[in-house]
C-alpha cells in the first residue's frame, strides 16, 4: 500500500487531488497535513473515505509537527501548502515568505531525514513573469525565472529550493508549473469563482484595469490528473509546464459567466488596475503531453458549466466562505462591501 503525504490539501486544488489519487489508487493511504488558513476549509475533505484519508491540523513551517505526522516509509510528500493569492501578497508579504519559502524547505529537509522517495512540488506559471501580448509568445521549461509579484517571486523561490534539494543531495524532486486553474471549492478572492458568486447574487464584478490580461485556463481535474502522471513517471528533478491552451483574456471570462447565468453586462464594473498586473500568461504544454502522454479532457465551456453548476449546487459552502473574514478582506481590496460595488 502506498502512502502518500499532501500538505494543502483542505485548499481548492490540494482537496481536489485527493480525490484524485483516491480514486486512481484504490490502496493507498493519504495524511493530509495543512494549516486551515482562511483558504483551507475541512468541508472540502469531509467527503473522503476515513479509512484512507486522515487529516491533520498542523503548519508545515513546524519541523517537528511534519515529522510526527509523516508516515513511516513515505511514497512521496505532494505540496500545495501555500499563500495562492496575489493581491494579498502586495497587501503583506511577509506570510507568503513564511509558507511558501521556509515552509518548502521543512518538507524538503525532512524528505531527505526521512528518505521520502518522492517530493513533488506544486508551483505556478507566475514564476516565469509576463508574456509579450503577442499570441506567438509562450512558457515553456527554458523560460527564465522572472517574477514579477511578491506571490511570483515566493514561489519562485521556493522552486530555487527543490532544484537545489535535488542537485546538491539527490533528492528526487519534481516541479509543477500550472495556469489559472478552476472548478469547484475555489475561495471567491480568485476571479473567476468571483465573478460567479457576485452574479449568482447579481452583485457587480470588478474587472481590473482595461480587463485584456490574458490567462492560461485549466480545469482543476486535468491539472490533478497531470499531477498523477507526474508523481508516477516525471523524471527526477524535472519540471513540468501544464497547461490545456485555453487562453482567454479576462472581460472574455467574465462574459462567458455572464452568458452561462443569463446575467446582464451592467453587471461588468471597471476597477483600478493591480500593481504590477500580469499582462500574459500562456503556456506551452508539450512537454507533459509527449513525455507522460498527458492530455485535458474538459473544454473551457465543458470545464465552465461544471463550474457554474458546482457553485449553484452548493450556496451553503458559498455563503460559508462569503461570511466574515471574507467580508472584511472584500472591503479592504475593493473599498466597498459586496453589495456596494
Ligand atoms: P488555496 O489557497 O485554495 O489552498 C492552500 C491550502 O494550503 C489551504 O488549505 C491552506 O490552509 C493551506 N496552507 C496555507 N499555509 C499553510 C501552512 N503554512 N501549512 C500547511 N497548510 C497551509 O490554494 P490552491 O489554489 O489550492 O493552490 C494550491 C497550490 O497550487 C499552491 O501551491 C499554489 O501556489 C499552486 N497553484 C495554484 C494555482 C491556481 O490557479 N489556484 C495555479 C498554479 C499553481
Ligand atoms: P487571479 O484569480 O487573482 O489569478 P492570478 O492573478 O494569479 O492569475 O486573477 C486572474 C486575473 O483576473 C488577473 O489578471 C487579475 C484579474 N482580476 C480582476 O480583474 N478582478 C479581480 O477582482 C480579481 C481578483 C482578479
Amino acid at each position: 500500500m502506498k502512502r502518500y503525504f499532501v500538505t494543502g490539501g483542505a485548499g481548492f486544488i490540494g482537496s481536489a487531488f485527493i480525490e484524485s489519487l483516491l480514486s486512481h489508487e484504490p490502496n493507498c493511504s493519504i495524511t493530509n497535513f495543512d494549516a486551515l488558513t482562511y483558504a483551507g476549509n475541512l468541508e472540502n475533505v469531509a467527503r473522503f473515505d476515513k479509512s484512507r484519508h486522515s487529516f491533520v491540523h498542523g503548519n508545515i513551517i513546524d519541523k517537528e509537527a511534519v515529522l510526527a505526522h509523516l508516515p513511516q516509509e513515505c511514497d512521496a510528500i505532494i505540496n500545495f501548502a501555500a499563500e495562492s493569492h496575489v493581491d494579498r501578497s502586495i497587501r503583506s508579504a511577509h506570510e507568503f515568505l513564511v509558507t511558501n519559502v521556509i515552509g518548502t524547505q521543512v518538507l524538503l529537509d525532512v524528505a531527505r531525514a526521512r528518505n521520502v522517495r518522492r517530493v513533488v512540488h506544486i508551483s505556478t506559471d507566475e514564476v516565469m513573469g509576463s508574456l509579450p501580448e503577442t499570441e506567438s509568445s509562450f512558457f515553456t521549461e527554458e523560460s527564465e525565472l522572472s517574477p514579477n509579484s511578491p506571490y511570483a517571486a515566493s514561489k519562485a523561490a521556493a522552486e530555487h529550493l527543490a532544484r537545489a534539494a535535488h542537485h546538491t543531495f539527490g533528492l528526487d524532486v519534481v516541479i509543477t508549473r500550472c495556469g489559472n486553474n478552476y472548478g469547484p471549492r475555489q475561495f471567491p478572492e480568485k476571479f473567476l469563482p468571483l465573478a460567479i458568486t457576485n452574479a449568482i447574487h447579481n452583485e457587480s464584478i470588478p474587472v481590473y484595469g482595461d480587463g485584456l490580461n490574458v490567462r492560461d485556463w485549466i480545469y482543476v481535474e486535468d491539472h490533478c490528473r497531470a499531477i498523477l502522471a507526474v508523481l508516477e513517471n516525471g523524471r527526477s528533478g524535472a519540471v513540468y509546464n501544464i497547461g490545456a491552451r485555453n487562453t482567454r483574456r479576462n472581460i472574455e471570462v467574465v462574459e462567458s459567466v455572464l452568458n452561462q447565468l443569463q446575467r446582464p453586462k451592467s453587471l461588468i464594473k471597471y476597477v483600478s488596475d493591480r500593481p504590477g498586473h500580469d499582462r500574459r500568461y500562456a503556456i506551452d504544454p508539450s512537454m507533459v503531453e509527449n513525455e507522460l502522454g498527458w492530455r485535458p479532457l474538459e473544454s473551457w465551456e465543458s470545464g465552465l458549466t461544471k463550474t457554474i453548476n458546482w457553485y449553484k449546487d452548493n450556496p451553503q459552502w458559498v455563503e460559508q466562505v462569503r461570511s466574515g473574514a471574507y467580508r472584511d478582506y472584500y472591503k479592504q481590496q475593493y473599498g466597498t462591501g459586496v453589495e456596494a460595488l
